[in-house]
């Protein structure tokens, strides 16, 4: 899909001052300041959340041309805006006259991007295209509305507001295979939540990287799945079963190329921080029994994309630093996170079906939702707990477990990494 824009020009971000980062032990948690410090929020918002491709929404959500959304991020907006001939447009929501954003809805759709204040139009790719009352010397080829670099992969909508963004062709290569049967561009939201969560978006990440935390607090999840167990606690009979589903799945779908790929209980490893990896996406067995993350396993929404069987396991993407995404046969959830300051993020969470499904008639949200609701506000309720503990004076770092949290870990290098790239002094002791 074509994303051409009008303007040559790219908007110039300040660079924020190199500081000293407060030591972390390698194989324990970060220090509190990580999580409720302003400076260090500043930081995350200039070297990771401004310069990262972001997972914005999508392609179901703008299906006509002038259908857009908003993504809105710290103190920046940028306007997502499906454009002529199957073009996708991400512009920042800044009028070029006097600052004004253009755009006020969360959502909507344009025939022209008109300023509220002035009346600027612009043109849906963001040409600007009629301005009263400006003198004839000027030329509104200058003062189009600033582009922001926006990819589309298999109906997944990311951004970056780097004014030169870091490559994507390798996360497209990775998602773009493994999405496409689910058929996020022929699919609907057929619902989506919106939550505000009291906590930094890292505690957010750290409870999404490991199930150490699943037996007591997911009594839904770890009925469908085998993350839970790891090296130190499978027992054979887990293993066995495992090694009977993934058996099922390779002869019945490698042809296809629907086969499990994550064929181990546990989490799959995820961010390979050595290697920069921010992306990675999966298809990973379910418990027998179970095609669906429902709460039954049993199918709760006709099959989505290409397939033709519910015995497909669920498929899972995850990109940093603020998207994953579980898919069963019948539907799909994608979870964004946007942070809102040192101690909030704000999540959304859509549940997407076929696009031709029918409420009521083909599927019941009270049968498609629960199973991820519940999990995802039972992880809410977590992080939200924790950040309290942390903010206490009586918080000091603790050990990770080498067995169940390997990927949290993993996300904690990844993030320092990020953050030391551009001139920090190290912050691992
Ligand atoms: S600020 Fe937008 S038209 Fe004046
Ligand atoms: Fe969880």
């Amino acid at each position: 899909m074509a994303t051409a824009h009008p303007a040559s020009a790219t908007l110039p971000v300040p660079e924020s001052t190199p500081g000293r980062l407060p030591p972390r032990r390698a194989g324990w948690t970060l220090p509190q300041p990580y999580f409720n410090d302003p400076g260090i929020y500043r930081l995350d918002i200039e070297r990771i959340w401004k310069r990262g491709w972001l997972f914005a929404g999508h392609l179901c959500e703008i299906p006509r041309t002038g259908d857009y959304f908003l993504v809105e991020l710290d103190t920046e907006s940028v306007i997502v805006i499906r454009g002529e001939g199957d073009t996708v447009h991400a512009l920042h929501n800044v009028c070029r006259h006097r600052g004004s954003v253009i755009c006020t809805e969360p959502c909507g759709h344009a025939t022209r991007l008109v300023c509220p204040y002035h009346q600027w139009a612009y043109d849906l790719d963001g040409r600007l295209v009629a301005w009263r009352g400006m003198q004839p010397d000027l030329d509104k080829a200058d003062f189009a509305l600033w582009p922001v670099a926006v990819r589309e992969v298999e109906g997944l909508i990311f951004l970056c507001l780097a004014p030169e963004p870091p490559p994507f062709e390798a996360a497209a290569a990775c998602l773009g295979p493994l999405a496409r049967p689910q058929g996020f561009g022929r699919a609907k939201v057929a619902k989506a939540v919106d939550y505000l969560v009291k906590a930094n978006w890292k505690v957010v990440w750290e409870n999404n990287r490991e199930c150490y935390h699943c037996n007591v607090n997911h009594p839904q999840y770890i009925q469908a799945n085998f993350d839970h167990y790891n090296a130190d606690d499978t027992p054979s009979r887990v293993r066995e079963a495992m090694a009977s589903v993934v058996a099922r799945s390779e002869a019945r779908w490698s042809a296809e190329g629907l086969a499990t790929t994550h064929t181990d209980t546990g989490m799959t490893v995820f961010p390979d921080a050595a290697r920069g990896i921010w992306f990675s996406a999966n298809r990973t067995a379910l418990v027998d029994g179970w095609v669906s993350e429902s709460m039954d396993g049993r199918q709760v929404a006709p099959l989505m994309g290409d397939y033709r069987d519910p015995d497909v396991g669920t498929l899972r993407m995850r990109t940093l630093p603020n998207f994953w995404n579980h898919s069963s046969c019948d539907h799909g959830v994608s979870t964004r996170l946007l942070p809102l300051g040192p101690q909030q993020t704000a999540i959304r969470v859509w549940w997407l079906v076929a696009e031709h499904a029918v409420e009521g008639r083909d599927y019941d949200l009270t049968k498609v939702m629960p199973f991820w609701q519940l999990t995802s506000e039972q992880d809410w309720e977590i992080c939200e707990r924790q950040q309290k503990g942390i903010n206490t004076s009586a918080y000091h770092p603790g050990p990770y477990s080498a067995f169940k949290e390997y990927n949290v870990e993993g996300f904690v290098r990844w993030y320092l990494e990020m953050l030391e790239k551009v001139g920090m002094r190290k912050a691992e002791g």
